[in-house]
């Protein structure tokens, strides 16, 4: 895994630098609705954001007044992510590190999201299992994902081609998803489908919330 993770993290430092460029179509006003009714807007609540990134979800969040961390392996990402929290005004813990070990006790969170990530996992199950640990009993996973298609169908590649072909959820369903959380031990699992104006160009891959619950 060690190896996996350097390889994919060389790579995602190398493509921080235009990773804003290439994801400035969401609507952030938008998706803060969808994060209130669906996390809640519990100021009190903890919620840990995982393959964090350039802090998208992260930075929303804690907009909403509900601070939120994330952590991130490659380097360039976070520092992106914190040059927007200084530009917004927020405050946002950043952490570099694994998403599949993560650096806290078991019982810790309300919630674990994450954004864009799924597809990226190249031991889903361990990384379920993980974010499972680090779930109070009655957690949930909340992870937003748009299905992913086959990989000649889009041009995002963040690996070796070897290393991609590997990854298992990289192009499935959304059903697919769901019923690998529950293999991996979550009590329940779903596929919300979220608004089509999330995004803010012609899409035709719609954006789902897949939740589990501990
Ligand atoms: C497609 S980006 C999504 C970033 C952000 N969540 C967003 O939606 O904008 C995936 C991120 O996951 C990170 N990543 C991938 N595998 C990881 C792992 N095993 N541990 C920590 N970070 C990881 C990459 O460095 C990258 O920043």
């Amino acid at each position: 895994m060690g190896q996996y993770s350097s390889i994919v993290s060389v790579k995602r430092n190398e493509l921080s630098a235009n990773f804003d460029e290439r994801h400035a179509v969401e609507d952030s006003e938008k998706w803060k609705e969808v994060l209130k009714k669906l996390i809640g807007k519990d100021e009190i609540a903890s919620v840990f954001d995982v393959e964090t990134g350039t802090d998208f979800l992260a930075i929303m969040r804690t907009e909403l007044g509900c601070k939120s961390d994330g952590i991130d392996f490659a380097e360039g990402m976070l520092i992106i992510g914190s040059q927007h929290a200084v530009e917004r005004g927020v405050e946002v813990g950043f952490q570099l590190g694994e998403a599949v070990n993560l650096p806290y006790p078991d019982n810790t969170f309300d919630a674990v999201i994450s954004s864009r990530a799924l597809w990226t996992l190249l031991y889903p199950d361990k990384a379920f299992q993980e974010w499972k640990r680090v779930l109070k009993p009655g957690g949930m996973v909340l992870s937003f994902t748009r299905t992913q298609g086959k990989k000649d169908e889009v041009n995002n590649s963040v690996c070796a081609d070897e290393t991609e072909s590997r990854l298992p959820l990289r192009s499935v369903n959304e059903i697919e998803i769901t019923q690998a959380l529950m293999n991996s031990g979550f009590k329940s699992a779903e596929a919300i489908l979220l608004p089509k104006d999330l995004i803010s160009i012609e899409d035709i891959k719609p954006w789902f919330a897949i939740k589990g619950i501990k």
